[in-house]
């Protein structure tokens, strides 16, 4: 029986707590030995048939076996085998934790289950949100050394946000993202194994390679129909969830930041509290799925979703490390007539920078290149009705810069071992109070004396030989780096209300639910190549919203690919998210400026419905896909579809749009006609797509009745 809003609750009396989301249900009851145990999560059930549900299907079948009831965080005691969610080392060797469960508090749609160490002076908060009309359960926990001042520190060795578990399953299967530099974000959906899974990060940032995110279901769900089970983790460094499908059938997670083989210290009266790991249960399939995330980055992660992403204009592609004030403006010029709202000055304009060999951390601008400062670059964009952007990588330094040889040690750097350099650049540690003042300074003063409006932040290198001479807990960097970061976007963002941010790492090495807390869109990818980008965006909008996914128009022949699309091509792929240009316009014709123009005013025309609305995931036949976008109302609609290569020379049949109202009419906007919800939801509209390789269309219909 669905209920239309959130809420949390703990019964003392049967140990049970309850989280209800508009969709779903999640329970937990703390289980004999202290420990809170997983219940339930899925369907609505009312509370006593949750009361009555045994905590596991079958009691272990023999001294053998693991306990069979799911840890909603395994403390690395008892009959347990399985990846351990906390792992502790007492100052007397011992390890691992024994709960006493000692209480709870609901506040809203807040739940907190506390528990204290038996023997041991440790205490932790496993703690649980739902927020109303979403069935987002978002999930985190506070750890905390409760000893005097002479009780020795306790070692962490891991401390994961949460453990989940999906029912018992036929068969299961993994939906995850993976990829490299280039490749970000590529779907895989495997048969998982009994095995232990792990999808980590060792990098430093949440990576090209793998994303925290996560899908599970039993291996029938598609776009629209059946269950799935799915988690994302907010954060931004290096992380590890591992999926343990056990030979009896079931299936658990257990996840959180940092890699194996880190450790924190806690002294004594400190905590440690991690990121948020969400997760979601649906009943409408893979799409289904995306869309309630989608909604739940607009309604409690994004900072700003409701205002409009603007189209950026990028000079990367164009100039390279090239840049002066002159060659900027004549881009510019050309952008703005085009219809640009945002002029970004990518890398090379600051410091000996005119390669990446040098510079990095002197983030003054480059006296040859802009003699007087950023401010007239700033000032004629500004003129020219555009926001002023700027491109800045403020963790990384070369060694050949001012700022290296003023602060050697500053880097993230084991001071015995060779430091490896990648793209010539080392990374500096913001977990060093100093260096993260210094960050800070330098950003606040480049904002305000340019008038900035929107900072790119890149980050091009991950860490490597980590380590902090003279810190008595070295690995802390691992953490404290990354809070860092998000402070000083908080921060810039704070005391700039104007400002937005672009999280950058290499492309889309840094997509997260951590990191879009505080930026308003991801640099999806180096590659701007229009049929490599429709897997990347597919992939991409399993849990990001088209709105935080930036996507360039670049040149023809692609530099990453070297393929040659059509202009209207290119654009139809990259009006599936947050439009910019990222061409050299001083080389197009007349006929490709005015066509871009054109293009780039379509764009604002649908910008309501691709930022705001609703997203269907479509396949075609004949190699067609396409993204749906609906108005929250369904009165509005725009279809792009994509063809990259034809098929025989043959008219692909129709589209069928499901997500439309079979009772209702819609008017093709562009073309006049009229068609039945009854013929686009099951014949499909005629694509008519142009002949050759590379053929699109965008479709606009309006219900009428
Ligand atoms: C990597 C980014 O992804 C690019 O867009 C560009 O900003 C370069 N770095 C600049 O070095």
């Amino acid at each position: 029986m669905p209920t239309t809003s959130s809420s949390a609750s703990f019964d003392p009396a049967r140990g049970l707590a309850v989280l209800r989301t508009p969709n779903s249900v999640y329970a937990v009851r703390i289980g004999a030995d202290g420990s809170p145990r997983h219940l339930h999560w899925g369907a609505p059930l009312d509370t006593d048939a949750l009361g009555g549900l045994p905590a596991a299907a079958s009691p272990a079948a023999s001294s053998f076996e693991a306990d069979p009831a799911p840890d909603e965080l395994a403390p690395q005691t008892g009959a347990r085998f399985g990846p351990a969610g906390l792992q502790v080392r007492f100052a007397d060797g011992t390890r691992g934790a024994q709960w006493s469960f000692t209480g709870h508090t609901v506040h809203g749609g807040e739940l907190r289950l506390r528990l204290a160490d038996r023997r041991y002076p440790l205490a932790a908060e496993l703690c649980y949100r739902v927020r109303p009309d979403s069935d987002v359960i978002e999930r985190w926990v506070e750890l905390i050394h409760t000893g005097a001042d002479d009780a020795g520190p306790i070692s962490v060795d891991r401390l994961d946000s949460a453990s989940w578990a999906t029912p018992a399953l036929p068969d299961y299967r993994l939906s995850h993202l993976v990829g490299g530099w280039n490749s970000e974000f590529q779907l895989h959906r495997d048969r998982l194994p009994v095995a232990e899974t792990v999808l980590t990060s060792r990098r430093g940032v949440t990576s090209h390679h793998a994303n925290p995110w996560l899908a599970l279901d039993d291996g029938t769900a598609d776009e629209e129909h059946g269950e799935v089970w799915s988690t994302a983790l907010a954060w931004s460094g290096s992380w590890r969830i591992t999926v343990h499908r056990d030979p009896v059938g079931r299936t658990t997670w257990t996840g959180g930041f940092g890699h194996e083989g880190l450790t924190w210290t806690l002294g004594p009266g400190e905590s440690l509290h991690t990121p948020v790991f969400a997760g979601l249960h649906t009943r409408d399939g893979f799409g289904g799925a995306s869309r309630a995330w989608h909604t739940h980055l607009r309604t409690a992660v994004l900072p700003d979703p409701e205002r409009d992403r603007p189209v950026v204009y990028n000079s990367w592609e164009a100039t390279g490390f090239d840049v002066d004030q002159a060659g900027q403006l004549r881009l510019a010029r050309l952008a703005a007539r085009l219809g640009a709202e945002l002029f970004v000055l990518d890398d090379g304009w600051f410091g000996g920078r005119t390669s990446d060999r040098a510079g990095l951390g002197d983030w003054k601008p480059r006296p040859e290149a802009f003699p007087d400062g950023l401010r007239p670059l700033a000032d004629e964009v500004h003129r020219l009705g555009m926001a002023f952007g700027l491109w800045v990588e403020p963790e990384m330094v070369n060694r050949d810069s001012e700022l290296h040889r003023a602060h050697p040690d500053w880097v993230v750097h084991a001071p015995t071992r060779d430091a490896t350099e990648l793209r010539n650049q080392l990374m500096l540690n913001f977990a060093r109070p100093d260096v993260e003042a210094w960050a800070h300074r330098t950003l606040d003063q480049l904002v305000r004396e340019n008038d900035v409006n929107w900072l790119k932040w890149d980050a091009n290198r991950v860490v490597t030989e980590a380590g902090w001479a003279g810190h008595p807990d070295p690995d802390r960097l691992w953490i404290d780096h990354t809070r860092a970061v998000h402070r000083i976007m908080d921060r810039l963002r704070t005391d700039h209300p104007g400002l937005r941010i672009e999280a950058c790492a290499g492309g889309g090495g840094r997509a997260d639910l951590g990191i879009l807390a505080r930026t308003d869109q991801v640099w999806t990818s180096d590659n701007t190549d229009p049929v490599d980008r429709i897997g990347i965006q597919h992939g991409f909008s399993q849990l990001f919203p088209a709105q935080t996914m930036a996507a360039w128009v670049t040149d023809s022949p692609n530099l990453a690919t070297g393929r040659t699309t059509p202009l209207r091509f290119r654009f139809h792929v990259a009006m599936a998210g947050a439009l910019g240009l990222g061409a050299d316009l001083t080389a197009w014709s007349e006929e490709d400026l005015d066509e871009a123009a054109a293009f780039v005013a379509r764009y604002k025309e649908i910008r309501p419905l691709v930022q705001h609305g609703r997203q269907h995931r479509l396949t075609g036949p004949g190699g067609v896909t396409a993204v749906h976008y609906a108005s929250q109302d369904g009165a509005e609609h725009a279809v792009l579809a994509w063809r990259p290569a034809t098929r025989f020379g043959h008219q692909p049949a129709g589209l069928a749009l499901p997500a439309l109202d079979p009772a209702a009419r819609y008017l093709d906007v562009d073309e006049g006609t009229t068609h039945s919800g009854a013929v686009l939801t099951r014949r499909g509209i005629d694509l008519r797509l142009p002949a050759g390789d590379y053929a699109s269309r965008l479709i606009r219909l309006r219900r009428t009745i």
